[in-house]
């Protein structure tokens, strides 16, 4: 695992924005795994800036969203694929239809199945975006005694619930589950870039950067055995969570 560590939250969405930008250019045809999240949110504005100077192109590009809430209204500002559409999408050139959130409005088999459909039919996620919860869930894999590999759907952990109400009126009207790529799904990706921040996160960087230990209470320690992992992180969170390059 790579760990770069930044002077702060601002350089790191620049890195991690960087990584994306260079898959891109290398590959123009690209298949992108998306994030969103609120730490996830400031790499796109740093993106759309390098479109916008003409150093990117994203036209050639398909994409596939990690996950959706259940029940949610794709125009409601808090939908998954509402953030992208506004982050992102909207923002650049950019084939829409080759753009796939998966929707909480399906019924789950049939959202499933394309939801597949979109990761494999035709070629496998050449980058993956990652952010990651305080559960230590990646994706909306939430830690418990077994993870799932595939795509399905997911009870959010009380804590995640917690961490999310910020984007609600209160609690009681965050959902309750996901439809999320699985564990399996995320490691397929030729390469994962982790972006983290923020002092909640501390447990789960101690997790992930401090000791080999791999366990399903932390789903992000999973990616300890990926080949491709970059973990951007600030000066900051990595003294906190005892992280030494
Ligand atoms: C979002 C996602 C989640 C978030 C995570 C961190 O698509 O899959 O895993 O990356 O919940 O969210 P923030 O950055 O808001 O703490």
């Amino acid at each position: 695992m790579k760990v770069i560590v930044t002077k702060n939250y601002n350089e790191s969405c620049r890195t991690a924005a960087e990584e994306i930008i260079k898959q891109v250019k290398k590959d123009p045809e690209s298949k992108l795994g998306l994030a969103t999240g609120g730490t996830a949110e400031n790499v796109y504005p740093v993106l759309v800036e390098a479109y916008k100077e003409g150093k990117v192109d994203f036209s050639g590009i398909s994409t596939v969203n990690l996950d959706e809430y259940i029940g949610m209204d794709p125009t409601s500002p808090q939908s998954y694929r509402k953030c992208m559409d506004s982050w992102f999408f909207d923002q650049v050139e950019i084939d829409k239809e080759r753009t796939y959130c998966p929707s909480g409005m399906n019924k789950p088999e049939d959202e499933i199945k394309l939801f597949n459909e979109k990761l494999y039919a035709d070629k496998m996620v050449d980058l993956q975006l990652l952010g990651v919860g305080v559960s230590g869930h990646i994706g909306f894999n939430e830690p418990g005694e077994s993870l799932t590999a595939g795509v399905h759907i997911e009870s959010l952990d009380e804590s995640t619930i917690k961490a999310n109400s910020r984007f609600f009126d209160s609690p009681d009207d965050v959902p309750r589950e996901s439809i999320t790529m699985g564990i399996g799904d995320i490691m397929k990706a030729k390469k994962i870039v982790m972006i983290v921040t923020g002092e909640n996160k501390v447990p789960v960087m101690k997790e992930l950067l401090t000791n080999d230990n791999v366990t399903c209470k932390v789903p992000a320690t999973m990616l300890k055995m990926h080949r491709d992992v970059t973990v951007v992180i600030d000066e900051e969170l990595a003294a906190a969570a005892g992280y030494q390059a």
